[in-house]
């Protein structure tokens, strides 16, 4: 329906459209589907005593400084207890290197606000995180993929795609947003080497890094362009832009995340950020550095990861019950998703119709796919539903795909 208000948006609007997948989605809703959609966190890991207790201290102590607006670059306590977190993960790192962000949502929007011209190319993966698609189609980005494998991106595909210029590359290395799937160690190397070559700066968006469930930590991007251009210790300086947030390790409700970046961005960034929201909450800030200052986070960390890798094991073990022979799945070491991929006859949004009707839940796969491709992929998120509710939910599922292959149910 026409109203007086459409020929008054701006161009960006047009594409912001709501796509059919989100109506669906909307269904997911109903408080007696299990949903494995969202990308929720376990809200029964939340640490609510110790915020609880940490709002008291702020409000008793600095109550009058909590309360009153704050430097857009964010709270310096906060900034130098990330630096001493980056330090331990070898990214030495100074207060003017760090951006206090309302979430990483935000400083992907901010990254696009500085960085995206109408036209700009930008090299993702493929699939990739619907939440920077969605923030920096605004800015008028197009897109330039390379795809994923097991391994991550598939970087003998990655110098072909540079040729086309981009603006800069986003890549997800650990556990990757949808597929669960971790950068390979090697081509972490050849990703900082061709970026480097062709002179394009890399954004390394990393909310799971910690919740590893098995396997070997591997160093991030931003390290290993740091000793790949033998950087001097003193402030980091490099090609790459670092993101993370406490969404994950903490709590999403508070928005709090930061970046890491070379000054020159990181002032940048300030002057859009003034725009956007003058600074991330004072009182969020000061009372994540009264939670965390104590080692707090080490420990809720180590009990997140026992909780999401028991999750984890679930689902895997009940995809392996219940799924049809010819879907196949990731194996995650860590993160918060899996990513399954039906027969190619199948598309993933006719099954989430039916499984709707089984009152369970997934997102089709098609939309993190900015150049199309996908239909019968979908993702599915592990750490939000209890394990008893995964198997009752997965077995829904395998249901409900037996029913579109038209199979009836093996038991
Ligand atoms: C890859 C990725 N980047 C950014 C975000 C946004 O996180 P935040 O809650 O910090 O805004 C998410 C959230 O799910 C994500 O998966």
């Amino acid at each position: 329906m026409q109203t007086p208000w459409d020929h008054r948006f701006a161009q960006r609007t047009q594409r912001m459209g709501s796509s059919v997948i989100r109506e669906l989605l909307k269904l997911t809703e109903q408080p007696d589907i299990i949903s494995f959609a969202g990308g929720l966190p376990a809200p029964d890991v939340f640490p609510i005593e110790e915020i609880r207790e940490a709002c008291n201290r702020v409000l008793d102590n600095i109550g009058q400084y909590a309360l009153q607006y704050g430097t857009t670059e964010g709270y310096l306590p906060l900034r130098e207890l990330i630096m001493r977190h980056s330090a331990r993960y070898g990214i030495n790192v100074k207060p003017d290197n760090i951006l206090i962000t309302s979430g990483s949502q935000q400083a992907l929007d901010l990254l696009g606000k500085i960085l995206i011209n109408p036209g700009d190319r930008i090299l993702v993966e493929s699939p990739t995180y619907l939440g920077a698609l969605q923030a920096w189609s605004a800015y008028g980005a197009e897109y330039v993929t390379v795809p994923m494998d097991e391994f991550g991106m598939v970087t003998d595909n990655l110098e072909e795609a540079l040729r086309s210029g981009p603006k800069f590359i986003y890549v997800l290395p650990n556990f990757q947003n949808p597929t669960g799937v971790t950068l390979s160690a090697d081509r972490r190397q050849k990703l900082v080497e061709l970026a480097d070559r062709y002179g394009v700066p890399i954004v390394e968006d990393d909310p799971y890094g910690q919740l590893r469930y098995e396997g070997e930590h591997l160093p991030p991007i931003v390290l290993m362009d740091k000793e790949y251009r033998e950087a001097s210790d003193s402030a980091y300086a490099g090609n790459v832009i670092y993101l993370s947030t406490f969404s994950k390790i903490l709590s999403p409700g508070i928005r709090l995340a930061w970046v890491v970046a070379p000054p020159i961005v990181i002032r940048k960034l300030v002057q859009a950020k003034q725009g956007a929201d003058l600074h991330t909450s004072t009182f969020n800030q000061i009372m994540v550095y009264e939670v965390a200052k104590g080692g707090f986070l080490d420990k809720h960390i180590k009990l997140i990861r026992d909780v999401y890798g028991e999750r984890r094991d679930a689902m895997l073990g009940a995809m392996d019950a219940y799924f049809p022979p010819g879907v196949e799945w990731t194996h995650p070491e860590g993160g918060l998703f899996l990513w399954g991929v039906l027969p190619e006859n199948l598309s993933a949004a006719e099954v989430l119709k039916s499984a709707i009707e089984q009152k369970v839940a997934f997102v089709p796969g098609e939309p993190f796919y900015p150049t199309g491709g996908g239909h019968n992929t979908m993702r599915l998120n592990f750490s939000n539903a209890t394990p008893d509710k995964i198997r009752e939910g997965i077995s829904r599922m395998g249901k409900a795909i037996y029913e579109k292959l038209g199979e009836p149910v093996a038991l």
